[in-house]
């Protein structure tokens, strides 16, 4: 008998979210084809959400894990008050990437707006199969979004667009030819492509085991309660991973180099 539960097809989830993300990165396919196209292998996919109990890292990860993913690293972000776990499955599945705000840490004001724009639908809203897929589901003015930019972009950027795909990334290490990020960077800016220089186009280091670098999110139009504005939208990541002393490939994330990463959808 057909369950709710069953697991998904993961290639078709990954179709699936690709097309949901489209709207958000409209460059996406452009860099990809710079890159070869359907060669192109993902590396990671992010999200981003609130850490409610409606909504966090848990309900989200859910369809991956009943896929086999199991948690793979957590990861803390004081600055940006944001947790993150990633989790795997086998070497050539994708990664998938989560993070969080964490609400007790923000000012009650945030903790305030936040909650009500979450808490303005029933419960049963996120009760569904693919909450990571599951865009805005709370109404939300631009003069919110602003406010909550004030404090953190990365709250703003969850209440414009609700649950969706923040990034696919492509893996550089399995592109055709071997290039290294740095050949692929300078092609692409080359061909024209707005890359996010928040703690340098590189970030990270093959000592570390990661170098990563994404395209400045695409500015996007959203209808808000108040109106239609251009904001940022979602972005295409690169990333490049290294052997490390022992041998093995790092299959993990680096803090430090991720806390520059969220800055590509900020605004300058
Ligand atoms: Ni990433």
């Amino acid at each position: 008998m057909p369950s709710d539960h069953a697991p998904p097809h993961l290639p078709a989830l990954f179709g699936q979210l690709w097309r949901s993300y489209l709207p958000l990165c409209p460059s996406a396919p452009a860099v990809k084809a710079l890159l070869g196209g359907d060669v192109v292998r993902n590396d990671h996919v992010a999200f981003r959400t609130f850490a409610h109990p409606r909504l966090g890292i848990a309900q989200l990860a859910a369809p991956f894990v009943a896929a086999g993913y199991v948690a793979g690293g957590h990861y803390r972000f004081e600055a940006k008050k944001l947790h993150a776990t990633h989790f795997e499955r086998g070497p050539g599945d994708p990664k998938i990437f989560v993070s969080e705000l964490v609400l007790e840490a923000c000012s009650p004001a945030l903790r305030g707006r936040v909650g009500a724009l979450v808490e303005s639908v029933p419960e049963a809203a996120y009760d569904v199969p693919l909450a990571c897929d599951l865009g805005r589901v709370w109404d939300v003015s631009y003069t919110e979004y602003e406010a909550l930019r004030e404090e953190s972009e990365y709250a703003a950027w969850v209440a414009a667009h609700g649950l969706r795909v923040n990034h696919f990334t492509a893996s550089v290490d399995a592109l055709p030819g071997q290039p290294s990020l740095a050949e692929v960077v300078e092609r692409l800016a080359r061909e024209g492509v707005a890359l996010s220089h928040a703690g340098g186009v590189i970030k990270g280091s093959a000592r570390v085991g990661l170098t990563q670098a994404s395209t400045q999110a695409d500015r996007i139009p959203v209808d808000f309660r108040d109106g239609r504005a251009e904001i940022s939208g979602a972005y295409y990541e690169l990333a490049e991973r290294h052997a490390l002393p022992d041998g093995t490939r790092f299959e993990g994330f680096v803090t430090q180099s991720a806390d520059r990463i969220f800055e590509s959808t900020d605004v300058g």
